[in-house]
């Protein structure tokens, strides 16, 4: 029997007419099996799946119209052939074909016709079968083909997501450093202008004894004070872009802060600081803008408690898997500030980093703070976090990149807690009279002796005289300048901090010519200059940094 020969089920129970359909299929090449009843039939076509069914009309046990109408139902690709010798009307054939069978052929059936007839139903089945393997597959690759553009279209959507972030992102940035720009010359102009009525006023207060009218000199004064302290906030914010990072440890930096931040909200705020323990706090940033950093989110948080509540300060190291908008992955020193207060809305969230945006009474709030967090954290490489629960409060949390603990400068913040001085000897240098007068008042009511000097000579017959515990030098003078003092007299006197006043020099320049001295730049928050004094009296250079016992 030939394998690929259509195998043709030949079903009649007479022995003549089955024998004689046998004989002529083999013949045109076809396998055959044979059935004599209805049974036998059914049973074949399940076993063998033959191609075709020569199905006759009469059987002993079933009819062969209900035989057929079980095949197509149990195996619909299989063809069947419907043949009679007794059903021969054109109502016979009709009740075949509607049983379900492919054709109908009268006995006796002419040989030829019988082949002719088979291969034009194995034709039939055959393209058939080809329609629906097609049909099959191509919805198979529908299904196929849809998946995959929904997963691109899934793709496309986060590209286009990520995309309008990276883009907001950018316009905010931009918008920060116009605004920053914008901000900076005008608080520097309106300084000047500001420096200028203060002169006057002083110069009238000399030409008049009236007691009213030095009562309100002295208040138009105040009033100037104001705006010069609004205006060095402008430029403190403005300046936080050229911030230099360096590895700082976070842990000491905060410790630090802990007894004047105490201070600085009052007696009945609660207020603690925790660390993590047993892994190094170090994040890239720069010390005192972090520390303002910190300042602005505790005056924040000590606003928004209004009076009696609880502020607690945190700093840990957590780690991101992913990027989170403009977090990118990696590892993270986070200080976080978290207050019992009134927490905020949705739209103050939404423009709690925008400078300017403030909520507070005119004269209360600038609205520069968040603005300086988010600057700090951005120039960190990290960014800043608000979150918060109306009614119940607020955290605020600065994510520092991580920083190598081996790069960070020690220096012992004994005694850092207070920022007042307790007698240290401070000679200031300026060639500006007002700038003298204003600082000397300032640093004394600080805690600091304070000498001046007008000039350089001046300065270093002072130094020769008795040196100072530190040394405030303006970098432009007249004669000999700020830089050329400060060379002098760490000939002599190597050990004695320095800081330079400037509005001008850069930081670079001042740290090639006099290593370790530090730079404030003018104006500055008296909180900045405190603080600067602080740290470089409580430096390696002015006390040996002790190990601990
Ligand atoms: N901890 C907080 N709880 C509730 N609201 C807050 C908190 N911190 C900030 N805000 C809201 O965000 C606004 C912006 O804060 P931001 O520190 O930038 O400015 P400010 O405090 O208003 O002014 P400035 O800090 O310049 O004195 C605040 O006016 C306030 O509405
Ligand atoms: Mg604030």
């Amino acid at each position: 029997m030939n394998r690929h020969a259509p195998l043709i089920l030949n079903v009649d129970d007479t022995e003549a007419a089955r024998y004689a359909k046998r004989r002529t299929l083999s013949h045109a090449g076809f396998a055959v099996e044979d059935a004599v009843s209805g049974i036998e039939a059914l049973q074949k076509v399940e076993a063998l799946r033959p191609d075709l069914v020569l199905l006759d009309v009469r059987l002993p046990d079933i009819s062969g119209i209900d035989v057929c109408k079980q095949i197509k139902q149990r195996w619909p690709a299989t063809a069947v052939l419907q043949t009679s010798a007794t059903f021969t009307s054109p109502a016979d054939r009709t009740r075949g074909l509607e049983g379900g069978a492919d054709s109908y052929l009268i006995q006796p059936i002419d040989p030829e016709e019988l082949v002719a007839s088979v291969r034009a139903l194995l034709r039939l089945h055959a393209a058939e079968d080809k329609l629906r393997q097609l049909n099959e597959s191509l919805e198979r690759r529908i299904v196929e083909r849809t998946s995959d553009l929904q997963e691109l279209n899934a793709q496309l959507v986060e590209q286009i997501a990520q995309r309008e972030h990276a883009e907001a992102a950018l316009v905010q940035s931009q918008k920060m450093e116009a605004v920053g720009q914008l901000a900076a010359t005008m608080a520097h102009d309106f300084n000047n202008i500001l420096a200028s009525v203060v002169g006057y006023m002083y110069l009238m207060r000399r030409k008049v004894d009236d007691p009213a009218l030095l009562a309100l000199s002295d208040k138009a004064l105040s009033v100037v004070d104001r705006g010069r302290r609004l205006t060095s906030r402008v430029l403190a914010f403005a300046r936080s872009d050229d911030l230099v990072t360096a590895a700082v440890d976070v842990r000491t930096l905060l410790h630090g802060m802990e007894d004047w931040l105490r201070q600085t909200v009052g007696g009945a705020v609660t207020l603690t600081v925790a660390t993590d323990e047993g892994v190094d706090l170090v994040a890239t940033t720069d010390a005192s803008q972090l520390e303002l950093a910190i300042l602005n989110l505790v005056i924040n948080a000590r606003d928004a408690i209004n009076g009696t509540g609880s502020i607690g300060l945190h700093a840990g190291v957590q780690r991101r898997e992913t990027a989170d908008g403009d977090l990118p992955a990696g590892d993270y020193v986070v200080v976080s500030v978290k207050d019992s207060g009134s927490g905020m809305t949705p739209d103050v969230v939404a423009r709690a980093f925008d400078p300017f945006f403030t909520t507070k009474p005119v004269g209360q709030g600038t609205g520069l703070g968040l603005a300086q967090v988010g600057n700090v954290a951005r120039l960190s490489r990290g960014a800043a976090r608000i979150n918060t629960v109306e009614g119940e409060g607020t955290t605020v949390s600065i994510w520092l990149a991580w920083g190598d603990a081996s790069q960070v400068e020690t220096f012992s913040r004994s005694g850092f807690g207070d920022l007042s001085g307790q007698g240290e000897r401070i000679l200031l240098v300026d060639d500006e009279a007002d700038i003298r007068r204003t600082l000397a008042q300032l640093l004394g009511d600080s805690g600091y002796e304070v000498e001046s000097a007008a000039s350089g000579l001046e300065a270093l017959t002072l130094v020769a005289v008795s040196p100072p515990d530190l040394l405030l030098l303006d970098v432009l003078m007249p004669g000999i300048g700020g830089l050329e003092v400060a060379r002098r007299v760490r000939q002599v006197h190597p050990r004695i901090p320095i800081i330079f006043l400037s509005a001008h020099a850069d930081a670079e320049t001042i740290a090639a010519e006099v290593p370790h001295a530090a730079l404030l730049r003018k104006p500055f928050m008296r909180e900045e200059l405190n603080l600067q004094i602080r740290r470089c009296l409580s430096g390696p250079r002015a006390a040996p940094v002790t190990p601990p016992a």
